[in-house]
């Protein structure tokens, strides 16, 4: 019969490409257990349940649990997030494990199309998720996630968020008047956001996503100071000018020491519904050369499409659409691999595991 111990020594063999170590060494096998007939049972508790690399990891496990005998081989799959957040965060939102921004510095360039995705792809890949509307004078999460109402206070006085889409969801919007402007400068907003993250009841969170207003005005710049953010993805189009305008985001977030993810290119190519063919409506390879320049991450293209606009507009973001599509298909994968960055930049911070 095989041991368990021989197991283990076999696993070692199964590397987490993204944090560089095998499983055994990050403790991500639990609870194995051998059969007489040699059928193999084990957990693999992954840093994330949207792990990219969920696949790959299985097949070599199964390639290493072959090569002892093993006749029959269930895994079961669990995670484990680890926190990103930097210290500061601990206080302010204890449960929260990674603060996740989405900032541009232009304005209409998708931020809330793909913080509203991310976050709702992310939990449909199995993670606690929550979405903080930032952008105080001009909040659209609402509306893209088709939500609407009163938030209540909790017992301990503390404001319990809306929840769609399996997302728990705070805006300024669910407490103003429909229609109503919003006239705030920037200090009172960055005290509305702290208040969001300090006085919501978000209870434990693998993910809050935070949608950022556009620009680099004080607003913006309060806002980065009162949120401790463990890691933020910018969004641009191909275009020069949103080129221009995201250069001087990544210039304000690096003096302020805000963590950089990478750089996500939106409204890529639009491929036409009817005959197939891609049109580069605002140029080619800007996102991806302004990361090559900046010696950024590029996360990857979303393509302009259709069914994410009217998505938007009706509340049911491309991801969660019955014929989600191409640029569906680039947000979820989008989702994944920034859930991965951010468990390495989590992995970096254990002094157990201390990657490099
Ligand atoms: N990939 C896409 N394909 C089609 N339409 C898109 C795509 N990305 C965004 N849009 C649409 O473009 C418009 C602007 O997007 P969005 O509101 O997300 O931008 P924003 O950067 O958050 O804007 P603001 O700076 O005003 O906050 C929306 O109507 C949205 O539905
Ligand atoms: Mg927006
Ligand atoms: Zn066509």
């Amino acid at each position: 019969m095989i041991s368990e111990s021989a197991i283990f020594e076999a696993l070692r063999a199964v590397q987490e490409p993204e944090l560089g170590r095998d499983i055994v060494t990050l403790q991500m096998v639990k609870d194995v257990s051998v059969e007489p007939s040699s059928a193999v049972s084990l957990t693999i508790e992954l840093t994330t349940p949207a792990c990219p690399l969920k696949d790959e990891i299985e097949g070599n496990v199964r390639v290493a649990l072959a090569g002892l005998g093993a006749t029959d081989v269930t895994i079961t799959w669990g995670a484990m997030v680890r926190r990103a957040t930097p210290q500061r965060s601990e206080q302010l939102v204890p449960g929260v494990k990674n603060i996740l921004a989405v900032a541009s510095g232009k304005g209409g360039v998708g931020k809330t199309t793909i913080a509203t995705n991310l976050a709702v792809a992310l939990a449909i890949d199995g993670a606690s998720v929550g979405l903080l509307d930032a952008d105080i004078t001009g909040p659209n999460v609402p509306l893209m996630l088709g939500v609407e109402g009163a938030p209540v206070a909790s017992a301990e006085g503390k404001i319990s968020p809306l929840e769609r889409y399996g997302v728990k969801v705070i805006s300024i919007q669910f407490f103003v008047p429909e229609g109503q402007p919003i006239v705030w400068r920037g200090p009172l907003v960055g005290g509305a956001i702290q208040q969001f993250l300090r006085d919501v009841d978000w209870g434990e969170l693998d993910y809050l996503v935070i949608d950022l207003p556009p620009g680099t005005s004080d607003a913006q710049l309060t806002l980065a100071q009162a949120v401790p953010i463990s890691g933020s993805v910018l969004v641009t189009t191909p275009q020069d000018v949103a080129i221009q305008d995201v250069t001087k985001a990544l210039a304000m977030f690096r003096r302020m020491s805000v963590p950089v993810i990478g750089v996500v290119e939106n409204m890529s190519a639009f491929i036409c519904p009817h005959c197939g063919d891609s049109t580069e409506i605002f140029g080619r390879g800007g996102g991806e050369g302004f990361a090559r320049r900046h010696e950024l991450e590029f996360l990857g293209g979303i393509p302009l499409d259709v069914r994410v606009r009217q998505g938007g507009d009706a509340g049911i973001p491309a991801v969660a659409q019955r014929d989600p599509g191409a640029a569906a298909d680039a947000l979820r994968a989008l989702a994944r691999t920034v859930a991965a960055r951010m468990s390495v930049r989590a992995a970096r911070q254990e002094p157990v595991l201390s990657i490099t």
